[in-house]
C-alpha cells in the first residue's frame, strides 16, 4: 500500500476553496468526544478502537462498509434521558431513526417507550418484546391496516394527525370493540431547524392540525364525541437537529393554552402533552448540542410555569428522541479506494459506500466530520470530499473536511455521528447491498442487522 502524499489539492497555509469548514485541525489524530461515541479511542499505535476492539479487527470480520453501533453508548444515553425526565415523565425513542430487534431489547431493558409510524417498526417492536401499552402509533396516512393491528395490539396510544384520522380510529375501535387512547398532534405554528426558529407559515406542511385557526379545537370537539377515542393528551413536534430550546418553550406555551382552552369549553383537563423529538446531536466539532438534563428541567419549568398561570394542573410530559439518542452512537467504516486530487480546490476520496448508506448529506446538506482510523498520520491536512461509488455527482457522504495528505487506497476512514436516519434510510441505489450494522461492546462484534446479499435481491426480482 502506498503512503506517498497527493501532490496536489489545497494544503495547511494555502488559500482554500469555499466550503463549509473552519481551519485545518491542528491535529488530524485527535477524536472529538462530541462526535465520537464514548467508547471510541485512538490506541498508541494509531489503530481506533470501539468497544475494545480495534476498527482493522471489525473491517476484516465485518467488512466495510458498515456500521458499528456502540452498545454501552446507546444504553448510557437512554439512562441519561430517562433519568432527565424521572418517573412522571415519559421518553419515548423515536424509531424511524434506526430500529432493530437488538435496539428494542435495549430500549425496553432500559425503560424508555417507543414512537412508531408503520406497521414495519410496530411488527418490529412487537416481536422484539416491546410491551404493546409502551408504543405510540405516528404517521401523517397511516393506513386502515396498520390503524387496526395497533388498535388490537393495544397501543398505549396513536397519535391523530388529521380530522379524517379521527373518525377512521374511532371506527376502528368501535369495531373491535376497544376504546383506544390517543393524542391529537397540532402545528404550533413554530418551525426549528439547528440553530434557528421560526415563528410564522409553517402551518403548510402535511403534519398535524393548526392551532392557530382554530382547527385543533375543533378536532378536539370531535374527539371527545366519539367513544371509540379516549383523548388523554396534545401533541407537538417543530423541527429536527434543533439546538436552541426557545422554540420548545414557544411551543409548550402554546400547547399548555390550548389546555386551558379545553378545560374551559369541556372542563376537562387532558393529563398529558408531548412535545416530540427533534434535539440535534454534534456532527462535526462546532455543534453544540443540550444535555438531557438542561432539555428536561427547562421543559418541566416551562409547563409548570404555564400551568399554574392558567391554574391547570401540570400534565404528565413526554419527549420522543431519536437522532439524540442513537445517533452519535455509531460510526460508518469505509475502505477508501480511488484518490482524486485537484490542483487549487480539494481532494475527492471515493469510498466503498456513499447515499446508499448515508442519504442525508445529498437529501438536506447535512455535515459530518471524517477520520483516517487504521493508523494516525502525521502528514499535512489536506483538504477532502468524501464521495461514495454511485452514478451520481451528487453521491457525497462528508463534503468538506480535513484528512491527513498520505491517505492512500486501503486506508479505513469513519464518518461519526451515523446511528441516526442512516441506515434506517438506507437504498438499494445502483443495488448495492445495505451494509450491517454492528454492535460493539466489551471486546466482541455481533451483527444486529445483517448485511444484505445479492441473493436477497435477486429475490425480490420475480420478473
Ligand atoms: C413526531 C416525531 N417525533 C420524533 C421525531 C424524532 O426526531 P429526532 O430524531 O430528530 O429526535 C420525529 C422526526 O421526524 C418526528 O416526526
Amino acid at each position: 500500500m502506498s503512503r506517498s502524499a497527493h501532490p496536489a489539492g489545497p494544503r495547511h497555509g494555502d488559500v482554500l476553496p469555499e466550503g463549509h469548514y473552519s481551519a485545518p485541525p491542528t491535529d488530524l489524530n485527535a477524536l472529538d468526544p462530541k462526535v465520537w461515541s464514548q467508547t471510541v479511542t485512538r490506541t498508541a499505535d494509531g489503530t481506533v478502537t470501539v468497544g475494545g476492539i480495534e476498527v482493522t479487527r471489525l473491517a476484516e470480520e465485518f467488512g466495510t462498509p458498515a456500521y458499528f453501533l456502540d452498545e454501552a453508548d446507546f444504553r448510557a444515553r437512554c439512562q441519561a434521558w430517562r433519568d432527565a425526565f424521572g418517573t412522571d415523565a415519559d421518553v419515548f425513542y423515536a424509531g424511524k431513526a434506526f430500529l432493530s430487534r437488538a435496539v428494542v431489547r435495549w430500549l425496553h431493558e432500559e425503560g424508555l417507550n417507543l414512537d412508531v409510524c408503520s406497521a414495519g417498526e410496530l411488527t418490529t417492536a412487537l416481536d422484539a418484546g416491546m410491551p404493546a401499552e409502551r408504543i405510540a402509533l405516528h404517521g401523517n396516512n397511516k393506513t386502515p391496516e396498520e390503524i387496526e393491528r395497533a388498535v388490537a395490539a393495544g397501543v398505549g396510544h396513536i397519535v391523530l394527525d388529521s380530522f379524517q384520522e379521527i373518525v377512521r380510529v374511532a371506527h376502528i375501535a368501535d369495531r373491535l370493540g376497544k376504546r383506544q387512547r390517543v393524542q391529537i398532534r397540532v402545528t404550533v405554528g413554530v418551525e426549528a431547524h439547528t440553530h434557528e426558529f421560526i415563528a410564522t407559515a409553517h402551518e403548510d406542511q402535511k403534519f398535524g392540525i393548526g392551532l392557530a385557526g382554530g382547527e385543533a379545537a375543533e378536532a378536539v370537539r370531535r374527539a371527545l364525541k366519539l367513544d371509540g377515542l379516549e383523548l388523554v393528551g396534545i401533541h407537538s413536534h417543530i423541527g429536527s437537529q434543533i439546538f436552541d430550546t426557545a422554540g420548545f418553550e414557544v411551543a409548550a406555551r402554546r400547547v399548555v393554552s390550548l389546555l386551558a382552552e379545553i378545560r374551559d369549553e369541556h372542563g376537562v383537563e387532558l393529563p398529558e402533552i408531548d412535545l416530540g423529538g427533534g434535539l440535534g446531536i454534534a456532527y462535526t466539532s462546532d455543534d453544540d448540542p443540550a444535555e438531557p438534563h438542561d432539555i428536561a428541567k427547562s421543559l418541566r419549568e416551562i409547563v409548570t410555569r404555564e400551568c399554574a398561570a392558567s391554574k391547570l394542573r401540570t400534565p404528565r410530559i413526554s419527549v420522543e428522541p431519536g437522532r439524540a439518542i442513537v445517533g452519535p452512537t455509531a460510526f460508518t467504516l469505509y475502505e477508501v479506494g480511488t484518490i482524486k486530487p485537484l490542483e487549487g480546490l480539494r481532494t475527492y476520496v471515493s469510498v466503498d459506500g456513499g447515499m446508499s448508506d448515508n442519504i442525508r448529506t445529498a437529501l438536506y446538506d447535512a455535515e459530518y466530520s471524517v477520520a483516517l482510523v487504521s493508523r494516525s498520520s502525521d502528514a499535512e491536512p489536506m483538504l477532502v470530499r468524501v464521495v461514495g461509488k454511485h452514478c451520481e455527482s451528487g453521491d457525497i457522504v462528508v463534503r468538506d473536511a480535513f484528512l491527513p495528505a498520505d491517505l492512500a487506497p486501503g486506508d479505513l476512514i469513519a464518518v461519526p455521528a451515523t446511528g441516526a436516519y442512516c441506515r434506517s434510510m438506507a437504498s438499494n441505489y445502483n443495488h448495492a447491498l445495505r451494509p450491517p450494522v454492528v454492535a460493539v461492546n466489551d471486546g466482541a462484534g455481533r451483527v444486529i442487522v445483517r448485511r444484505e446479499t445479492e441473493e436477497d435481491l435477486l429475490r425480490l426480482d420475480v420478473g
